[in-house]
């Protein structure tokens, strides 16, 4: 946890009830330990929702379908999220969940490996959520760069990793350096990008927001 647990407790006993009906999915994913986004990330996802108004969604790591479905919720009528997952239970998981929600039509689950999947997407989306396993989230920026709208938002998960990424390789356990260089490339990366503009936030565990500058307002 890399915020102060009382802290945490705080701004947890002050969320309250939600009008959309996931808690039962939420705390179905909690207690069988599916890493779904935690509870300050997803209030954040749903600020950025509701500030963005995002019609088209991608969604990188569907895990049971949670965060899509907490994300459709709050998106204007008519917005739609494509999402994607290689693991088979949670992909069955995800489809009956978004099934029971009748979500089927907004909701597109794409099965398999993101870094084919992406590599095949065309369009542009609004807001793409990268919530997948953390040592590829270098490999994946090409492709969500290239499907991401001018003005679009990048929200990337899991970004400090539980604080290792700001300790030195050293302090890391040698089976665990790869992924945390990768992680420290991909946020030099994301923060230094001529077209993005990255603002990292140590809220859950650790959220970067980017937003893709359309090409006359890349910096000089
Ligand atoms: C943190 S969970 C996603 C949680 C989900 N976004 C939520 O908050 O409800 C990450 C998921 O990404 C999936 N994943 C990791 N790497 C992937 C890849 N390369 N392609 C597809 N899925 C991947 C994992 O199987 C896992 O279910």
């Amino acid at each position: 946890m890399i915020v102060d647990l009382n802290i945490t407790e705080y701004i947890r006993s002050l969320m309250k009830e939600e009008k959309n009906d996931l808690s039962h999915i939420e705390s179905e994913a909690r207690v069988n330990h599916v890493p779904i986004v935690k509870p300050e990330t997803k209030e954040l996802l749903r600020t950025l929702v509701l500030l963005k108004k995002p019609m088209k969604i991608l969604e990188v790591g569907a895990a049971v379908g949670f965060s899509s479905l907490y994300m459709n919720s709050y998106q204007p009528e008519g917005g739609t999220i494509i999402t994607i997952e290689r693991n088979e239970k949670r992909i069955k998981k995800a489809k009956e969940n978004i099934k029971n929600q009748g979500k089927e039509e907004q909701i597109t689950l794409l099965e398999g490996d993101a870094i084919e999947i992406l590599k095949g997407l065309d369009g542009s989306f609004d807001l793409i959520f990268v919530d997948a396993a953390k040592g590829q989230y270098i490999h994946f920026l090409d492709d969500v760069l290239r499907l991401l709208a001018p003005e679009g938002v990048l929200v990337s998960d899991n970004v400090l990793q539980d604080g290792d990424v700001a300790r030195s390789r050293y302090a890391i356990e040698r089976r665990d350096r790869t992924i945390h260089k990768r992680m420290r490339d991909y946020l030099y990366t994301i923060k230094n990008h001529p077209q993005l503009e990255t603002t990292i936030l140590p809220v859950g565990d650790g959220v970067a927001i980017s937003i893709k500058m359309g090409e006359s307002n890349e910096r000089r």
